[in-house]
Formats: structure tokens, sequence, C-alpha cells
């Protein structure tokens, strides 16, 4: 059969849905948000009736991560990452530990922190390298910070190893893995922190907004002062009346309770959200088999990885982005994430260039950054430019799998066997 990319009739015409939480929205979110609409009570903290979405919000979301669990709602996953570096305490002079491979709001949230971001390998996991992370550790480092791309885990166990001898805190990047779980334990809560996106591409979305997860009592309380101004008002407020930190320069970084609302539903859905993508998942992958000249990306933990992408390693590098654009050609989305590039290739990151005049933090006289440059990380740069990641929704049937399946087939059979 003809390749489509060569001209051939595409196995599918109709888009893939490509959303997670966002596929989902429909009646209730709008009961939820004309509910909020009609109180007039927009605002967490006060309002013409007692507000109460966000904090039930907040409640629904510890009690889903576990016990002992707090969670502090915020603006966005960005939002929760610089709240969770504030609640650490982390700033200029420090150094946190990013993987080379993440989203670029890994990179701004430390940089915006005050503190220098310094990047580590990944593995086949897509997940900061244990060893990688060992070998950046410095007198400096105060954090680090690893990623669960894509529902996928970083090997926690591994990482724990390196960070608690050497005293390092470790946030748990969650944006894109909101309810996945490694070994049982919900992403985001084996670390000391755990930041969640529900921005549009999320497992739970509100079209922005973000969670800090925390079983420690001073870091929510700190995270909860950080993102209201720094806590001055929090006695009025209510959250922590009684063990306030004593309040500091802080942000408004609050969510609002129209979020909040449609938050609540959403999160009510996310456990089958998952199970939905590991089963069309499972029957995508049961299908394609193991493709020759291939490795699949590796979960730490199989089972508990939330399914929305199936990813693996080509031999070459060549030969993966032939492979993506032809099933892009067949009408199956798929590339390398992040366009098969490492974060710090982000111009912005690679020129060190920041908001304030005098380039803060990288130009700091008492604690000189080092330059950044391609090839920091070869080992990542490698498996990016290898990998092709192919996306699952929630919203698959059982046709769209099939599709999925031909599309993969009809390539794998032209380029692969
Ligand atoms: C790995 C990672 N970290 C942080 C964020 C930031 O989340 P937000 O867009 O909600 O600020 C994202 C968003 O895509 C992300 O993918």
């Amino acid at each position: 059969m003809t390749l489509a990319i060569d001209g051939g009739t595409p196995v599918r015409t109709a888009p893939l849905p490509v959303g997670k939480g966002a596929e989902l929205l429909g009646a209730q979110e709008r009961e939820a948000v004309l509910r909020v609409l009609d109180s007039g009570a927009l605002f967490r903290y006060y309002g013409p009736v007692p507000p109460r979405e966000v904090a039930a919000f907040e409640e629904e979301v510890a009690a889903l991560h576990g016990p002992g669990v707090r969670a502090v709602a915020v603006s966005s996953g960005t939002a929760a990452l610089r709240t969770s570096l504030a609640a650490l305490g982390i700033g200029p002079g420090d150094e946190v530990v990013v993987p080379a491979c993440t989203f670029v709001a890994s990179v701004n949230a430390v940089v915006l922190s005050g503190a220098l971001p310094v990047f580590a390998e990944v593995d086949e996991t897509l997940g900061l390298s244990a060893d990688a992370v060992r070998a950046v550790l410095s007198p400096r480092t105060a954090a680090v910070m690893p990623v669960h791309l894509d529902n996928g885990q970083v090997d926690m166990a591994a990482l724990l190893q390196v960070t608690r001898p050497a005293g390092v805190a470790v946030l748990e990047d969650t944006a894109q893995s909101m309810g996945a779980t490694l070994h049982g334990c919900r992403l985001g809560t084996i670390g000391d922190m755990g930041a969640l996106s529900m921005q549009l591409d999320k497992n739970v979305t509100t079209g922005e907004g973000g969670v800090v997860i925390t079983r420690d009592r001073d870091l929510a309380l700190r995270a909860a002062a950080f993102q209201d101004q720094g806590g001055h008002f929090l006695t009025q407020h209510g959250a922590g009346r009684d063990h306030a930190p004593e309040p500091f320069c802080g942000d408004n970084l609050r969510l609002t309770e129209l979020q909040g609302a449609i938050g609540r539903v959403q999160l009510g859905r996310l456990d089958g959200l998952l199970d939905q993508m590991r089963a069309a998942k499972a029957r995508i992958t049961s299908a394609i088999g193991p493709l020759p000249g291939t490795t699949p990306r590796r979960y730490p933990d199989p089972v508990g990885e939330g399914g929305s992408g199936i990813g693996m390693f080509f031999d070459d590098a060549a030969t993966a982005q032939r492979f993506a654009a032809a099933l892009c050609a067949e009408g199956v989305p798929a590339g390398s994430p992040y366009g098969g590039l490492p974060v710090y290739a982000t111009p912005a990151v690679l020129q060190q260039r920041t908001a304030s005049r005098k380039g803060h933090p990288f130009d700091c006289a008492e604690h000189p950054a080092p330059a950044y440059a391609m090839g920091m990380c070869p080992q990542t740069e490698d498996l990016l430019a290898r990998c092709v990641r192919i996306g699952v929704s929630p919203a698959y049937t059982d046709a769209d799998c099939d599709d999925v399946v031909d599309a993969v087939g009809k390539v794998a059979d032209a380029m692969l066997r």
C-alpha cells in the first residue's frame, strides 16, 4: 500500500481527538460555572455568600492524593512550581537541578525564583537519571525537580537514593501527570512537594490553574501564604489561622471560584479518564506489537502510568523523523517530544535572557553561571532525536484506536519490515 506521504490514501482523514480533560467538558461543568456565577462569589476568600469552591477543590485534591496530603490551589502549573520553590525558600545563590527534557516552564520557574537551573540528563524513562543528578550536585544544590512527562514516571526510588543523603529537596513537576501513580503512590506525593497543572491540555483542566501538594504542614502554609501576597491576609482568609507563618513578600497567584468549581467536576472524572487512556493504549500497543528497530519508552511502573502517550526510541534519528512524518500523513499525529530538542535549546534559556535588566540570576557576581551550550546533555539530545511519541486521548473510540493501529502497521510495513 502506498504511504500517504508518497501520495497514497491516508488511513484516517477525520482528526483524532487530542485533548484529555478538555475532551470531557460538558453539562456538569456548565452547571458548576453557572452556580458560581449566580452566587456572585467569584473570589476564593470572600464574596456576597461564603465562597467554597476552591477550598473544596483543595480538599478533594488532597484526599485524592492520599492521607496527610495538603493542597494549595494556584493560578497555573508554573505558579505551582514558583509557589513550591518559594515555600522551600529557594532563591538567589541556590541551584535547582532540572531535566534536560521538559517544558520550558520548569526552567522559567527556577529562573524567576532567582535560582540557577542546572541541567541533568534523562534516561529511557524520559525522566531524570539518578546517576546524572548525582554528577551535577554541588554545595549550592537546593532542590531537584524530577518531571513526570506525559503521564509517565521518573524512577523516584533511584532519585531519592541520591537526594536524601545529600539533604536536597525534591519538587516533582507533575504538571503533565495528575493522578498517575508509581507503585501505588500518586505522582507528586513521593518527594517533598508536587506541582500540578490544570491548563487546557492536562488530565484535569480549568483552562488555567495549578495545585501545590505536600505532606509537610509548614511547606503547605508557606505555599498558601506565597500565593496570596505573602500571607498578610492569611488570618482573615482563614487558611492556617493557627499556624500562619510570619508574612513575607509574596505574589497573587490565586485560583478563582469559577476555576475551582470546574476543577471539582473534572477531578471527579480523573481516575476514569486515566483508565480510559490506559485501556486505549493497551488496545493499540498489544495490536501493534514490538516494532523492529525500536525500543519502547521505559516506565518504572507500567501499571500506574497514565497511558496518554506511546513512546518509542528508534535506532537512528533519521528513521524516527521519517516514521513520524509518515504517520502524520496517515492522519495520526506523531512527533518527537519538544521537536526532538532539549529544553535548553529554547533561545531565551540558551542565551540566558531574563526580564531583569542586569540579567539576574545568570550574571550574579557572587555565583556566576556557566554558559549554556548545545551538547550539554548529549544523552538527552540523542534520546529525544530518536524518540517518536503517539498521543492517546480518553475520547478515543475502539475505531480510533484501530485507525492508529492500521496507520502504524502500514508505515512500519513500508519502512521497518
Ligand atoms: C512539564 C511542565 N511543567 C510545567 C508546566 C506549566 O504548567 P502551566 O501551563 O499550567 O503553567 C507545563 C505545562 O504544560 C508542563 O508541561
